[in-house]
């Protein structure tokens, strides 16, 4: 059932027509421990409702849920823990077709790219982002232990790495399921597909 109920976003997902999701930005940068907004835009029609309205916001690579909203509302428990309590969405700007999402006390591993796909009863699609966080200068440790860096540059020549696959992985991910990840997390917690479909 829910490879099916998959397919069938993938499919609306994947046809870009009329219905568009924009970012404001394309890439952002910030600073460990601080706060940021990420915002998309997408199509509206005057007489849409809340209620049709299906957004799911992921980082990739490795896939993990950001935001899941589903009919209007929140679902918490797709979430990954990674973002538990730091993430929030402006609900009142939704109506006009603003997707805004406060990211406060970001890590460092909150770097990647973001991927929001929006789904509503007049189409379906998806913008993506990068988040690049830096970590805070230590201020108690103002010169570097000679082997600390070691492990940073891996991690900076990973995300290199990763951007480097960007548009094939965010492709991916919207063709092969963008939605998987949250509708199995929620499904699972839920022990019932049709609550979260
Ligand atoms: C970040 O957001 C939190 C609430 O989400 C707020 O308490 C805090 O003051 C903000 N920090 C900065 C640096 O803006
Ligand atoms: C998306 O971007 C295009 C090109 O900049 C613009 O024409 C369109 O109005 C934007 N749509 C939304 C919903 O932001
Ligand atoms: C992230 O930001 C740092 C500091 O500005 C910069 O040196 C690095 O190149 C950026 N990484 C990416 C992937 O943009």
């Amino acid at each position: 059932m829910i490879c099916r109920i998959l397919l069938l976003i993938k499919l609306s997902s994947c046809v870009c027509g009329t219905f568009v999701v924009n970012v404001t930005q394309t890439s952002y940068q910030a600073e460990e421990n601080h706060n940021i907004t990420l915002e998309w835009t997408f199509t509206t029609k005057t007489d849409s409702s809340l209620n049709s309205l299906q957004i799911l916001c992921e980082i990739i690579n490795p896939l993990k849920c950001l935001y899941h909203l589903h009919e209007g509302v929140e679902v918490s428990e797709s979430q990954d823990e990674q973002f538990a309590g730091r993430v929030q969405c402006d609900k009142d700007v939704l109506r006009e077709g603003r997707l805004r999402l406060h990211m406060s006390r970001l890590r460092t591993e909150d770097s990647g790219l973001y991927v929001c796909g929006v789904k509503t009863n007049y189409g379906a699609n998806s913008g993506r982002c990068h988040l690049n966080v830096t970590a805070a200068a230590d201020e108690s440790k103002p010169q570097r232990p000679t082997v600390s860096p070691q492990p940073e540059s891996q991690g900076r020549i990973s995300l290199y790495a990763g951007l480097g696959l960007t548009a094939a992985a965010a492709l991916l991910a919207l063709c092969a399921g963008l939605f998987s990840l949250c509708l199995t997390k929620s499904a699972e917690k839920k022990g019932n597909v049709s609550a979260v479909i």
